[in-house]
């Protein structure tokens, strides 16, 4: 992959300069070194393909003369903008050099960036943001902060036209975390990469709060706890290769289609593999995610999100050679249910894929929506409309395939017919109801049950009639909410010719400024 090829540049470049001999010991170093942070420049180096970038602006200085500045002026200004090819196709970076004033941005760094927003914008190119930075520079007062709301501006203007993805790459506060948390993707490094509005520094002084940058916005609170982090990586080798290959599923603009990649996994494949997967017993839990990676092509599949909300996956991969986003229940996780952070994580990642033309396939699984206080007082009213709202507006092509349970609102959310869903398929072992059969009948036929001669008779007795009539995909189907039962082993196979079938799909929704959705 050019990715590899591309990351393994450093060691290419000193077979160049030093000749064969001194390969290992270079590539030795490499390794010995793989969780150091490379410099700004190094980090651009290896996100572009090899010899591409483009510096510019490299001689700009801030015009500073307040607290000895002037004494402290660097070309460039603590900020490396270019641009260059990420696997032959244009994009915008830049990385920002926490040796220079703590990568600090003044108005002469925050004019590099807004100019390169301004070119990325314009060219419809995607936008990578390398953020190291300890956010608005003190000494340079307002126009420091006026220089983040030039870049937050275009964060906005720019959402949904080109692919924004931030990198987080060193202890960040203030603006520093503001622009990525307006972008599409924030991707950190575990152990060196931090985010908060105001460091432990501050708060001490503040609140006289004694807490670890890694505790108040490390790797792992952002990508498990708060959810602000999509993708967590090992090293920033990683997740720039990493980054690399998102963009690769992605459309330079949304005016584009996502690239298509060559596709060697048969399109007609019929695994029989599934019923391993998935138990018959609804209440047997299994990891989703065996099932997506029998679905899509080899091991396309890119998960996003993956530490955080874990009840629900979402993720990129490819079918027949084209990008698809899947949205999956995950019965491993509080067995599936849709709860606020599900919710919120699904309607995000719906949102990405329906502003990049990338198709979304929803494989569902759910027993509903996760009841009690926390969720109640904690606002799921609001985040769960959140997935409602994101379904209904997407407009690329929807397609599901109920695998198991489909229970109450999540069956209605989860791409059903009635929110869009443009393909609905189910296997024979879907069931949908309001309801599971247990809580059904203590709601409708509580004073029978009490009446009969023996209770728990009558109880199962009412149940079987109940699991009868709603626990298969009968009644869906035939009403037309359902638009084929399929068996399993057919899946991959159906929705590819589906996929197909719904490429040229195009509705538009009413001119609008903006509609209202939930916060
Ligand atoms: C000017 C700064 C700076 C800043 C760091 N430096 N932040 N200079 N303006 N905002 C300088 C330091 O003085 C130091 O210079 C060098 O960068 C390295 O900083 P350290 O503190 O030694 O690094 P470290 O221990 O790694 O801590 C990093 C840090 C901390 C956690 C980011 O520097 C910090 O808390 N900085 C302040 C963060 C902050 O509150 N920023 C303003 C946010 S307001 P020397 O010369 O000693 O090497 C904002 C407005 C927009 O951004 C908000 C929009 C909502």
């Amino acid at each position: 992959m050019a990715t590899e090829a591309t990351n393994n540049a450093e060691e290419t470049a000193a077979q160049a300069q030093t000749g064969p001999a001194a390969v290992s010991e270079a590539r030795a170093e490499v390794q010995k070194n793989s969780r150091r942070i490379p410099v700004a420049r190094r980090r651009l180096e290896l996100l572009f393909d090899s010899g591409t970038m483009e510096e510019i602006g490299a001689e700009v200085l801030h015009q500073c003369h307040d607290f000895g500045l002037e004494k402290k002026r660097a070309p460039g200004d603590g900020v490396i903008t270019a641009c260059g090819l990420v696997d032959g196709r244009p994009v915008y970076a830049f990385a920002q050099d926490k040796t220079v004033l703590g990568g600090s941005l003044g108005e002469a760094h925050a004019m590099k960036i807004a100019r390169l927003q301004d070119l990325a914008l314009k060219t419809g190119s995607p936008m990578v943001a390398i953020n190291d930075s300890g956010g608005a520079r003190i000494q340079e007062g307002v126009q420091s902060l006026a220089g983040y709301g030039e870049i937050f501006r275009r964060n906005v203007k720019s959402s949904g036209v080109i692919p924004q993805i931030s990198l987080i790459a060193g202890p960040c506060a203030g603006g520093a975390v503001y622009s990525p948390a307006l972008t599409d993707f924030v991707a950190m490094v575990d152990g060196t990469s931090y985010m908060f509005l105001t460091g432990p520094k501050v708060i001490k002084t503040v609140t006289f709060e004694d807490i670890t940058v890694e505790e108040l916005g490390g790797g792992r609170t952002h990508a498990a706890g708060t959810g602000v982090a999509n993708l967590l990586f090992e090293s920033d080798r990683e997740a720039i290769s990493q980054i690399r290959r998102l963009l690769s599923y992605l459309p330079s603009n949304n005016k584009e289609m996502p690239p298509v990649v060559d596709c060697d996994d048969s399109l007609q494949r019929m695994d029989t593999d599934f019923h391993g997967i998935v138990p018959a017993d609804p209440r047997k839990p299994y990891d989703v995610r065996d099932m997506v990676n029998l679905l899509v092509d080899g091991d396309s599949f890119f998960e996003v999100h993956s530490n955080w909300a874990q009840n629900v996956v979402v993720g990129f991969a490819r079918m027949g050679g084209h990008s698809v986003g899947l949205v999956a229940n995950q019965p491993l996780h509080l067995a599936g249910v849709l709860d606020i952070d599900a919710s919120r994580k699904a309607a995000r990642f719906i949102r990405t894929c329906n502003a990049f033309n990338v198709p979304i396939v929803s494989l569902v699984d759910v027993p509903g929506f996760l009841p009690g206080k926390a969720q109640e007082h904690g606002g799921v009213i609001d985040h769960g409309a959140k997935l409602l709202w994101a379904y209904c507006e997407a407009t690329v092509p929807k397609l599901s395939v109920i695998l198991r349970k489909a229970y109450g609102g999540a069956y209605i959310v989860m791409s059903s017919k009635h929110v869009g869903g443009d393909i609905n398929l189910a296997w024979p072992s879907a069931e949908i109801a309001v309801m599971g059969a247990a809580g059904a009948v203590e709601v409708l036929n509580r004073r029978e049950i009490a009446a009969a001669e023996d209770a728990d008779a009558k109880k199962e007795e009412l149940k079987d009639a109940y699991e009868t009539k709603f626990l298969n995909p009968d009644l869906a189907a035939s009403r037309g909410y359902l638009d084929a039962v399929i068996e399993p082993h057919e899946t991959r196979r159906k929705l590819v010719r589906f996929l197909e079938l719904l490429r040229n799909k195009d509705e538009q929704l009413p001119e609008k400024r903006n509609g209202n959705m939930p916060t």
